[in-house]
């Protein structure tokens, strides 16, 4: 296959070249190559595949489960341009093994994964053989693991430090969910006993100050630990960032950041709307100026990936369970199938950012901080075959019908995108033409993933 006359997104550079495609593997740059099988880019970019991080396709949070599975996830995702994710499971039961979820999740996704996928590890307890755990699948290709700083099986502080100590000796990558536990719950149940119920005291109810607290206090055990790596997820709010970079610039250098586009598109004025129960998840979203502020950051180089947090809940579940109290709304909502148009759209479009500042955000950094650079998250001979072909010049608004997302809503709804995907290439075979998934169920690969790449 060859894709002809596109402008190429490379690492460092956008290119106007061709790229010859054999095997599901790129295998040539170059001016004027041809082949039998053409796609004529001309005016189009080619862009290195999505990679979201941060899905939680199955999640069972014990009252409900996330509605898209790793067939459905998956489908949304590759129409949205996203060629690979990597799965925050849920937890497990009290006491598990650090395998448990990881041996359901393959489950899960094995033969019904449309694209190529790995797994976080959750990490609920901490104790020897949790530690020794962490090893064992770090071999097997899971080489990043999670932590709540809130939630049912929050971690303490001294559990913290304990498994930043061991992500250090082994080279892998701490991924939190900054909040302070204390203060959240407090506020949610003053809150709720006084007749605040509404989705708005959702957002009262955690503060960013509960958020920039755990993350400055995750980061200062990253720096007791010896500059653990550690992944920051769901940035909300430019505070958290500020912390962030006063860590860095007193030297700390393993520290890195995600936001997601509905931090940087949306404000706590939904929690208004009537349907504001959509917008119910955690973090909420912030005021208006948080949006501006942190596309500065990104400018400015200080976030590293763009993720989504997708999981989703029907409206209507969300409705019945939380109508009355948002303290039972489950939290969360749909993002996946969108990211990769709104940050192109948002970002390139609108000139926030370039071509090849997405394509770090969306695809490499991603790629070298979940080890599965340089097989993914870039366009170069020897790489996987995953790329989007995106038209610039295709606007459409967002509607919920539009999109594959097994959810009854899209909070997106309305939105103006600036551009399409014509085509989506996974491992060089053609999965999405014209917004409709052509690819076969199951034909995803676990992806064993190496440890992460600090340095980028
Ligand atoms: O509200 C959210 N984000 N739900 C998903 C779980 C998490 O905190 O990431
Ligand atoms: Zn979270
Ligand atoms: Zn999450």
């Amino acid at each position: 296959m060859i894709i002809k006359n596109g402008l190429v997104v490379l690492e460092d550079s956008v290119r106007r070249t061709d790229v010859r495609i054999e095997n599901g593997v790129i295998a040539e740059l170059g001016d004027s190559l041809s082949g039998d099988d053409v796609i004529d880019a001309a005016g189009r970019y080619v862009l290195p595949g999505g990679i979201d991080v941060h899905t939680h396709f199955c999640l069972d949070v014990g009252f409900a489960v996330a509605q898209d599975d790793f067939y459905t996830g998956t489908v949304a995702a590759a129409c949205g341009g996203t060629t690979t994710i990597v799965d925050h499971p849920g937890f497990g039961p009290a006491g598990c093994s650090l395998d448990h979820q990881i041996k359901l999740y393959h489950k899960l996704a094995q033969g019904n994964a449309v694209i190529d996928y790995g797994f976080h590890g959750v990490i609920q307890h901490v104790d020897d053989d949790v530690l020794a755990m962490m090893e064992t699948l770090a071999d097997k290709g899971v080489t990043s693991f999670k932590i709540y700083m809130t939630y049912g099986f929050k971690i303490s502080d001294e559990g913290i430090y304990h498994i930043l100590r061991r992500a250090k000796e082994l080279g892998v990558m701490i991924t939190v969910h900054p909040e302070n536990d204390g203060l959240v719950n407090t506020r949610r149940q003053e809150l709720s006993e006084s007749g605040c119920t509404a989705p708005k005291y959702h957002a009262i109810s955690r503060p960013e100050e509960c958020e920039a607290e755990a993350i400055n206090r995750a980061i200062q055990i990253s720096a007791v630990a010896g500059d653990a790596p550690l992944y920051i997820v769901h940035l909300s709010n430019h505070l958290g960032m500020q912390y962030i970079r006063l860590a860095k610039q007193n030297g700390l250098k393993n520290v890195f950041v995600e936001t997601c586009p509905q931090y940087l598109l949306m404000d706590d004025t939904y929690y208004e709307r009537e349907d504001g129960l959509k917008y119910v998840l955690s973090p909420p979203l912030r005021r208006k100026d948080n949006n501006a502020l942190l596309w500065e950051d990104i400018r400015q180089g200080d976030v590293d990936t763009v993720a989504t947090d997708h999981c989703p809940f029907d409206y209507t579940l969300k409705q019945k369970l939380g109508g009355e109290d948002f303290t039972k709304c489950p939290n969360g909502m749909p993002g996946v199938e969108l990211r990769f148009p709104l940050m192109f759209s948002e970002g390139v479009i609108k000139q926030r950012i370039s071509p090849v500042e997405f394509a770090r955000l969306c695809a490499l950094n991603p790629a070298k901080l979940f080890g599965m650079y340089p097989k993914k998250g870039v366009i170069r001979p020897g790489s996987d075959a995953d790329i989007v072909i995106m038209d610039p010049g295709r606007p459409y608004t967002v509607t919920h019908d539009r999109l594959h997302e097994n959810v009854d809503h899209t909070p997106y709804e309305g939105m103006r995108v600036e551009c399409d995907i014509d085509c989506v290439i996974s491992r060089g075979e053609v999965i999405v033409k014209n917004n409709e998934f052509i690819g076969r169920k199951g034909r995803g690969q676990f992806i064993k993933r190496s440890k992460p790449l600090l340095d980028k």
